[in-house]
């Protein structure tokens, strides 16, 4: 088969970033683990501690966005843009997919008192993060549940959001197809997530491998190409209003990730005495850090803003 053309100088940065890697990690391991429902649970309660300390200490488990007009990245980037057609439709109750430690539905329910807002999570530390954030909010109504099981009636939603949670899914077409189900006819549903851009099959093997490890590192199975996502959403009946690429408004904090991973891999002997004493599922963060940089620079991973209609 005919690999993409990549630019050997990014080539020759990944082969040295793989080589401090694996001083570190059985990266095999990594590559052939199935990112089960509860390998995925494991991995936030894990990681909790990092994405409170490193990520965010406000509660956002996601990329806060450098866009274009703006001179820091917005941790509420995702929920202004959610909330633009909250206000703009008449929007009566919205359900939130992976609602984390609840940061972005405490946000719009405070703003929008007269509207219900649900929350579904799977993982028990985070959900009840979420319940505490939100106690003194009586719109919201949260649960601990899984977004590929939908415990909600058919068309209930006029709004449905997912934010750096749907690459979960294990059964993309089938999670999708919940989501169908349960939204009001005309209603929304908006995402915003990481997804492959190409075919990794094409790639030169060190790069395909570095796309498997930023993947599996962060918990996800396998990541979708963006292009398939989309065709699965529209053959389960839904119409794409907005797929707009935003990899550009996650590079800043990709690279202030990468240079503190930059750190921990310096003295490998020391962060391999650290796979002793903290659990690899956090400390494995640091080979997502490494490496996304670069697959995003090769054209491998994107970050996308989608909207769907019912
Ligand atoms: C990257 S965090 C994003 C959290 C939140 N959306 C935010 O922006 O802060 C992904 C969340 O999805 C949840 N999650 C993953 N798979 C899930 C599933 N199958 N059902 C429900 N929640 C899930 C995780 O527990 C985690 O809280």
């Amino acid at each position: 088969m005919e690999h993409t053309k990549i630019d050997p100088k990014l080539l020759e940065e990944l082969e040295q970033a793989l080589g401090y890697i694996k001083k570190v990690f059985d990266i095999n391991h990594l590559i052939n683990a199935t990112q089960t429902t509860s390998q995925i649970i494991k991995y936030y309660e894990k990681s909790e501690k990092a994405y409170h300390f490193i990520h965010s200490t406000k509660g956002s488990i996601h990329f806060p966005l450098l866009l274009n007009n703006q001179s820091k990245p917005e941790e509420l980037a995702q929920a202004y843009f959610i909330e633009e057609y909250i206000k703009n439709i008449n929007t009566q109750k919205v359900l939130e997919l992976g609602v984390g430690k609840g940061f972005n539905i405490k946000y719009l329910a405070s703003n929008y008192p007269h509207i219900k807002f649900w929350g579904i999570d799977i993982t028990p530390i985070n959900i009840q993060k979420a319940m505490h954030a939100t106690e003194h909010l009586e719109n919201v109504f949260l649960c601990r549940g899984d977004f590929e099981r939908l415990p909600f009636k058919q068309k209930h939603f006029d709004l449905i959001y997912s934010i750096e949670t749907f690459c979960h899914a294990t059964n993309l077409k089938s999670a999708l197809k919940g989501v169908h189900y349960v939204l009001k006819p005309k209603g929304y549903f908006i995402v915003f997530d990481g997804y492959r851009k190409t075919n990794i099959n094409k790639l030169p093997q060190n790069l395909k491998t570095a796309a498997i490890l930023v993947e599996k590192s962060m918990a996800v199975n396998q990541g979708a190409t963006i292009n398939t996502w989309v065709k699965t959403a529209q053959q389960v009946g839904f119409k794409v209003i907005v797929k707009e690429d935003l990899t550009y408004a996650t590079m800043q904090t990709w690279e202030k990730f990468q240079k503190l991973a930059s750190f921990y891999f310096k003295f490998p002997t020391f962060a391999k005495i650290t796979t002793k004493i903290f659990d690899t599922l956090l400390l494995q963060n640091a080979i997502a850090a490494t490496l996304a940089p670069l697959t995003i620079k090769a054209g491998v991973h994107g970050y996308y803003k989608v909207v769907l209609q019912k």
